[in-house]
Order: C-alpha cells, then structure tokens, then sequence
C-alpha cells in the first residue's frame, strides 16, 4: 500500500505538520489528509502505528481546524467526515448488485474429498490450486466503491436484498472511505466483507455493559450484527468494530466491462486477459484489497496445490481458533483461479467454488436444575442457572448467570427445560434457549424473589431497569462483594487476599467492612490452619503495599455505581486529591471526558453520602494514596478546560488567543456542546453564542475577562 519512499515521505511531512500545525494553509489539506490516513492505515490495518494517539489526535485536530476554517474545502472522503452528527432516520432497503449467497458446509476430509473431485471433474484438472481463509464469525456486509470513493454499504439481509447502513460503516476505521480502485482499471466494485467486533474489545464493551446492569451480548457475531443498524453513528464509533473484506463479487471496468462470478445471472463471461492479472486469481483479490488499504485475510491465506494439504491445515487452524483476536468458526476454501470459478458456477444458495469447512460446534444441551440469586456489590440480584455438569468445547459448564428477570421471560426459560449452551472461546458461558420441542409438561416457572436472598429486606425495581435491587447497604451479601470487588485485580490488586479469604474472615467477623481490610488482626490469622509465619508475612506485606496503589485504582475500587475503570481514570486525572470530588457540581462533572448524565449523578451521590465519606476519612487515616501523583498537574493552568473563540476579537489574533490556550494546557474545541466550558465572545458572534446560551455550563466572557483569566 505504501512504498518505503512514500512512508518516508508521509513520516517527514508528519513530523512537519507536527510543528508548523498552527501556521497551516488551504493548500496544505490534500497532504494533511493523506498523512492522516496513512497514519489510519498503520493504526488500524497494520497494527503498527508510527505517532502516538496523541500526535494523531493533534493532527487531526488541524485537519478539523483548517476544515472549520475553510468550510468550502471540507469533502466526504476527508477522515474527519468519518463521524456523523444527529441521528440515521432509517435504514432504506436496496438490492446487491448481485445476490450475497451462502456457502456449503463441510465437516471433515471426507467432505472436502467429496468437493474437491467435483471440482477437479469440472475442470479437467489432476489437481486444482485453493486458497484457504478463516471464516470470520460476525455480520456480513457489502459495501460498493465507485470512482474510488466508497458509495454504499448494506447489510446482508435476505441475501437479493439488504438495509443501506452507509453511515455505519463510515465509522468504522478500518474501512478505507477511498481506494484507488482505478489502478486496477476498475469504474465500480462491489466486495463482501464482515463486520467484527474482536475478543479484546468485546469482553471490554461486555464488561461496560455488566456495569450497567444491561444483559451482555453473547458472542462477538451478536455484538457486531447488533451494532450495524444502531442509529446513533456516534455508539457506533464506540464499539470499536472492524471489518475483514474477502470477496469481490462484482466490478465494472474504465473500459466499460462487467463482470461477475456471483448470481445466477452473469452480466458477461470473465475473460482475464481483458483484466488486471490481480482480478484473474482470489489470491490476487485479496493482495490487490490489502494494497488498497482494506482488511483482508493476505496474513492468514495460504495456497495450496491440490486437497491434500487443504485437509492437513484446517485442523490445524481449528486448534490455533482460540489464539485468534477474532471469533472465527471455520476456513473458508475457495477454487484460487477465478476463471475456473466461473466455470463451476453457482446453485441458486451457494458457489459451487467455495466450502466452508466449519470448526466444532461450541454448543451444547443440558438440563436446567434450579435458579439461585446472588446478590451483587450494588444490591443487584441476578439469577443464575444451576444446570446438570456439560462439557462446552472442552470446559465444564454448571452455573450460568441469567443477567435478570427480562432476560429469562424473553427466553421462556423453564426450571426442568433442555437447554442450549454456548461457550466461545474465553467468552463467558451462556443459554441460547430452551428446547421447547423437549418439554415433558413438568417444567416449572422460575420463581423470582422479592425479597433479597441475603438480608431479607424487600427488593426494588426503578423505572426503566431491568434488575431488582436490594437498597439496604448494610446487607451483608453486598458488603461482601464490596471487598471482592475492592482487592480484585484491576482494582487495589490485592493477591494474597483473594475472594476464598475474604469470605472466610467476613465469617470469622476479621473483615465488616473497606477499612477493616487494613486493621486485620494477623495474631488471630495466624492461629488459622493454612496460616504460617510466611503466608501471613506475604499478606501483610501485600495489604500494607496496595496502600500505595495510584488513585484510579482506588476509585474504581470503591465500586461506584457506573464508575468502570476507564471513567476512575478520567476522575483521577481531575483532580489532586479525591476528596476535591466533594466540592463537584454535577455539571463540573458532566463536563469531563465521557461522564453523561447517569454517571455524573452516580459520582454525585457517593460524594454527598455521610457514610462513603466516613469510609473514605477512614482510608485516608489509614494510609492509602487519595493524591494524583501523575503528571497532568503540574502541566497548564487550564488543564482540563475547554476554550472556544466565536466573532472577531477586538485586540488578539484568534490564532493568538488559541495558542495561549493551548500553551497553558487546556483546548479549543470545534463546536458548542456540553463539553465546552468557556465561549470567547467577540464582535458580531452569530449561532454559536446563540447555542451556548442554551448550555446552562458554558461560561460567557468577552475578550478582556479572557485576557485577565490568562494573567492569573
Ligand atoms: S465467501 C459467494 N469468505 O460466511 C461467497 N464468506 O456461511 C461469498 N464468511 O455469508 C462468501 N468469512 O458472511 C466468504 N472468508 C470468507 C468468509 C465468509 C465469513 C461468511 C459470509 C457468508 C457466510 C456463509
């Protein structure tokens, strides 16, 4: 995609853009995109950036600047253009340009021996040469590039036609906006794909999700097909999805040609020699997709001569399966010559080209033998399923958590059901459904509770919520989880006092509550059996270190309701010591980094709550860190505060007044929203004063206020 030359040259006009970013000019925007999306190329489909987040963030900050600046040059294809404001009305139906099949399953050698001689008989050949590729496990897509400018992308749906999700796509990084698709000789194209969303970031959206008392999603596949037709782009965004393409099922030539090897149809006969030679073999499609700039499976393909080495190497993918960053749930095996494909042609559901060669289910039945509750730190209650021991790709499942209530009744779940169990890879266990067709007319209904399992007070169910709530703080099943959660990992990392200790010294009444964790009394643990000199050495020494952890830790530690660690860091960052939160409006903390309305609520009354502050004067006491001792602090003044210049200034340069923003570390925002924190008025300021006004947390000053702000 990019020569070594072109890379040198895109790094030197980076490090460029990098000084010279407050001086830029119009005739500097074609360069400053291309070095951006070069940097999007090396991010997203190398893997191997070459900025940090940081000086790409600068960069792209410029790019919005100058854009801002010069309305008139801003164009669809610009990287700032990915991110679309408002929301997609609706989702219109359009038709592939040819039918989106499926492909026939295999199983084993036997199978693909099967295939193999139908291909073989079809051409004529002793041996004919495949490509394998994993068979990516998520939301198929086509997306359709013309002039080299991506025009549409949509969803498989009925497979003749699909919903046009264009807006969607755009967010998604690794799909390039344009492509250089006249290099091939190619007007319009249209190629497959799937959209993905990778184990790392699946576990890290279902943990947010957990924190929310929302039901996870199941699986990868769900999690990506459930986001294409979100109509908030901006979520979408944030799901952080990826997109593998491996097929190009149609394109159109600048000589005027068609052709195609899908649909029953065929607009034309393939004929090479009128063709790149990249579009004469699927090898070539995916390298010619890879030098573009998309995803496509170049690093995983391999080519062989002939079955036999195709039936050696799927099992030897299946057992890598689980080392893979993404969920996939087979190869796919496709005839590499793509005139011989066309020769083979298709059924009316799939290639006649192509097997899929499927991995081992991850299913399997069980029967559900009871429901228990547990109560979480934050008093929810969540059933969890009992069912008969089962092995779901080589792990045994007997407990699974039903999430809630409206979780259980979408599904039907009846105690006594055959149930259906799916494990994926490290993905937590779940049930798909019950398999109603096995009913004997003895199953029962689950009996929820209402009043809590642990402490007996009645349970509540807020508006709007899915969960049932015990509210007494003091029950001794939260107060429990509570310390769980507090020397976990992520959290205070507390190892040797690991969640069977906690238990065993909450019964002992060693542990009541947080702070108790720090008066342990090590004479009594050590009359424990299981407790030598040594281990309870290790423990002290383990409770005494973790007083020193970093505050974000110690936020998300304390379990405040929505506070996952992402956001503990954000609150570490704002201040200098924690209990500088007291003091916090709710709109000073709406107005830090990803903090809306329910979180910023949840921060608010853990601060303004007389028991949480005893605990937190206690810890304090005690020792622990409550001091941000990393660096933000000691940088600028305005740290943290967001600045924006609207009409003309009477005596400063808005450029000027930018940089004395910027140099005393705060920023200039692009547009009026919540997240701004100052409005610098100038003469004639038009909608921009007007929309500020309407934010109740935006200050309005004139220039001269500005000025002395910079003074103090
Ligand atoms: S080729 C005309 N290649 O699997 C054939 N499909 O069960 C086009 N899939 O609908 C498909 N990875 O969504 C192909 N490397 C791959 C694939 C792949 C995943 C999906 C695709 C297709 C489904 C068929």
């Amino acid at each position: 995609m990019y020569s070594p030359e072109r890379t040198k040259q895109l790094q030197a006009s980076t490090t460029q853009f990098l000084k010279t970013q407050k001086t830029l000019s119009t005739g500097d925007v074609e360069l400053l995109r291309d070095v951006l999306r070069f940097h999007e190329y090396r991010y997203y489909i190398l893997d191997e950036p070459l900025v940090s987040d940081f000086e790409y963030d600068q960069l792209f900050k410029a790019l919005e600047k100058l854009e801002a600046d010069h309305p008139e040059l801003v164009s669809p294809t610009s990287p700032t253009q990915r991110v679309a404001k408002g929301l997609t009305k609706d989702f219109p139906t359009v038709s592939h340009l040819v039918p989106m099949l499926s492909l026939q399953n295999s199983y084993d050698a036997e199978d693909l021996n099967d295939w193999d001689r139908k291909c073989r008989e079809a051409s004529g050949l002793p041996a004919v040469q495949y490509c394998v590729e994993p068979k990516y496990d998520g939301a198929s897509i086509s997306v359709i590039y013309e002039n080299d400018v991506l025009v549409r992308a949509a969803t498989r749906g009925n497979g003749v036609q699909g919903d046009e999700i264009t807006t969607n796509i755009r967010q998604i990084r690794s799909v390039p906006l344009t492509a250089r698709f006249s290099d091939y000789g190619i007007a319009q194209i249209e190629i497959r794909g799937e959209v993905l969303m990778n184990k790392n970031n699946f576990t890290k959206y279902n943990e947010q999700l957990a924190a929310q008392h929302l039901a996870p999603f199941a699986n990868p596949r769900n999690a990506a097909s459930g986001s294409l037709r979100i109509k908030d782009p901006q979520e979408v965004k944030r799901r952080n999805l990826e997109a593998f393409f491996y097929h190009v099922s149609y394109y159109t030539t600048t000589g005027g040609l068609r052709m195609s090897v899908d649909g029953n149809t065929r607009p034309e006969n393939f004929a090479p020699a009128q063709v790149h030679p990249a579009l004469t073999t699927h090898g070539g499609t995916l390298q010619m997709l890879w030098d573009l700039g998309f995803r496509s499976p170049m690093r995983e393909r391999q080519v062989f001569d002939g079955i036999e080495g195709v039936i050696a190497f799927c099992p030897v993918a299946e057992a890598g399966r689980d080392n893979m960053l993404y969920e996939v749930d087979g190869m796919v095996i496709k005839v590499n010559d793509i005139q011989l494909q066309e020769k083979l042609g298709m059924t009316s559901h799939h290639p006649r080209w192509a097997v899929a060669y499927k991995f081992q289910a991850r299913q399997a039945t069980s029967k559900l033998l009871k429901v228990e509750f547990n109560v979480g730190r934050t008093g929810a209650v969540t059933p969890v399923a009992k069912i008969e021991p089962v092995s779901v790709s080589g792990v045994t499942v007997s407990s699974i958590s039903l999430f809630n209530e409206d979780v259980v009744k979408e599904k039907g779940i009846l105690i006594g059901d055959t149930v259906l169990v799916e494990r994926a890879g490290d993905v937590i266990p779940y049930i798909v459904k019950p398999l109603t067709e096995l009913r004997t007319g003895s199953e029962q209904e689950i009996p929820f509770p209402r009043q809590c399992p642990a402490c007996n007070d009645e349970l509540t169910k807020p508006e709007n919520e899915a969960v049932w709530r015990c509210v007494n703080v003091n029950c001794r099943a939260q107060v429990l989880e509570r310390m769980i959660h507090f020397v976990s990992k992520d959290a205070m990392d507390i190892r040797s006092l690991g969640e069977a200790n906690i238990r065993k010294f909450f019964e002992l009444g060693f542990l009541v509550n947080i702070p108790s964790i720090y008066t342990l009394p090590y004479d009594k643990i050590g009359e424990l059996e299981g407790f030598g000199p040594k281990s309870v050495g290790n423990l002290k020494a383990a409770i005494e270190q973790s007083k020193t952890q970093p505050l974000y830790r110690l936020i998300f530690a304390l379990g405040i309701r929505y506070v996952g660690e992402t956001t503990a860091k954000t609150l570490a960052g704002a201040v200098s010591h924690l209990l500088e939160f007291r003091n916090y409006s709710l709109e000073q903390l709406q107005q830090l980094e990803d903090v809306g309305v329910k979180v910023a609520n949840s921060i608010y009354l853990f601060f303004s709550n007389d028991d949480n502050l005893h605990v937190l004067q206690e810890l304090e006491q005690l020792g622990l860190n409550f001091s941000n001792t990393v660096t933000h602090s000691t940088t600028g003044d305005l740290q943290n505060l967001t600045f924006m210049f609207t009409g003309s200034l009477p005596t400063l340069k808005r450029s000027d007044a930018e940089t004395m923003v910027e140099e005393k570390g705060g920023s200039v925002l692009g547009s009026v929203s919540s997240k701004l924190n100052f409005l610098v008025v100038g003469e004639d300021a038009g909608s921009k004063l007007e929309k500020a006004k309407k934010i109740q947390s935006i200050r309005i000053i004139n220039e001269e206020e500005f000025i002395r702000m910079m003074k103090e």
